[in-house]
């Protein structure tokens, strides 16, 4: 049986990684992960944030009992992350020690300006690729959906410019044409795609009348999102994908792995079940290609792509159409 998978020119020897997460922070749990057999490793994100604290506000929050500016939200944070820059740099440089499989490191970024040495000391230290995942909220009405886009190509020509580690872009899904961004990235140089961010939507509560910030774990019904957008982009362009969000069972990597995906990253299943999770969604797949007689993750990926699938408008618009003329309860 051959799980064998290439991931961003990375062989890996099965699909399955955790994703990025508190879980990968300590060196304890990260080997507890490959114990469990995880393919490889995305570290959690440095924030940008982080980055401009060393350069613009060291000083500010070395001082910050005596005069800082609790309002500002570069030091309000400063103490809740994991790492700062060079602990960060250490962190990956020690995890490469500590383990046999490759080290992703994750960026989380907002702007263009930081990254190039940044990208240059991630390389340094041993990372085995890059994942950026570019998080960026608009809330103003001057800003277009191309300057957004383009601020995001700025960044990854910068991460490029500092290293020519393979780089994976993790992604929102909402774009007007996710295709032609994608596209855009591949051209940039991006080798993988990473499918999508969750954005952890504050909840209201209605008797203090406050916003609450909430952050839930996923469950299998967000894959679906995934699926639709891995089968759309699936063998239409050239890079590797990978799924994030609402992997949680051996039927959601199968599902992940027919509709196109490369990797497939978990969180929310290992962090409520534990590293041995990851062990039961591998035994999972091997059954699978067992049962159904398929020698290599090759024979099932794609097959339920868009270019392959023998219903295609499944994943279109005749789709939407045909739910809402049938639907019956
Ligand atoms: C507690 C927690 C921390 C996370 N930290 C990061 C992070 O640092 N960087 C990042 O790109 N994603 C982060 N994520 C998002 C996950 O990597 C993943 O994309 C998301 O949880 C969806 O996958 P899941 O359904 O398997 O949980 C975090 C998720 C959780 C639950």
């Amino acid at each position: 049986m051959n799980l064998t998978t290439s991931y961003l020119g990375l062989p890996l020897k099965h699909p399955i990684m955790p994703g990025a997460s508190p879980l990968t922070n300590h060196l304890d749990s990260i080997r507890a992960l490959e114990d469990a057999g995880a393919a490889a490793i995305v570290l959690a994100s440095l924030f940008e944030e982080q980055v401009r604290l060393t350069q613009t506000e060291r000083l500010k929050l070395e001082n910050r009992l005596a005069e800082a500016d609790t309002e500002d939200p570069l030091i309000e944070g400063a103490d809740a992350y994991a790492f700062g820059p060079d602990e960060y740099l250490e962190h990956i440089y020690r995890a490469k020690l500590a383990v046999n499989i490759p080290i992703i490191a994750s960026l989380n970024a907002r702007t263009p300006t930081t990254w190039v040495d940044f990208a240059r000391s991630v390389q340094q230290a041993g990372a085995d690729a890059i994942e950026l995942n570019l998080y960026f909220l608009p809330t103003d009405f001057d800003t277009t959906a191309g300057e957004i886009e383009h601020r995001m190509l700025e960044i990854v020509a910068s991460v490029h410019q500092g290293s020519n580690l393979p780089l994976a872009v993790k992604l929102s899904p909402f774009f007007s044409s996710l295709p032609n961004f994608v596209s855009q990235l591949q051209r940039a140089g991006v080798k993988g795609i990473v499918l999508f961010n969750r954005f952890y939507q504050p909840d209201i509560n209605v008797r203090f009348q406050e916003v609450a910030p909430k952050l839930e774990l996923s469950d299998s019904t967000e894959l679906l999102l995934r699926l639709r957008w891995l089968a759309i982009l699936s063998g239409r362009v050239p890079v590797d994908l990978a799924v994030t969000g609402g992997v949680h069972t051996p039927n959601d990597v199968i599902k992940s792995i027919l509709a196109g995906a490369h990797g497939v990253q978990v969180v929310s299943s290992l962090l409520r079940h534990g590293p041995m999770h990851l062990r039961s969604l591998v035994t999972g797949l091997t059954q699978y290609l067992e049962e159904h007689h398929l020698h290599s993750l090759d024979d099932l990926r794609g097959k339920l792509n868009l270019a392959q699938s023998p219903n295609p408008e499944a994943y279109e618009r005749a789709n939407y159409v045909h739910s809402l003329l049938y639907w019956d309860r």
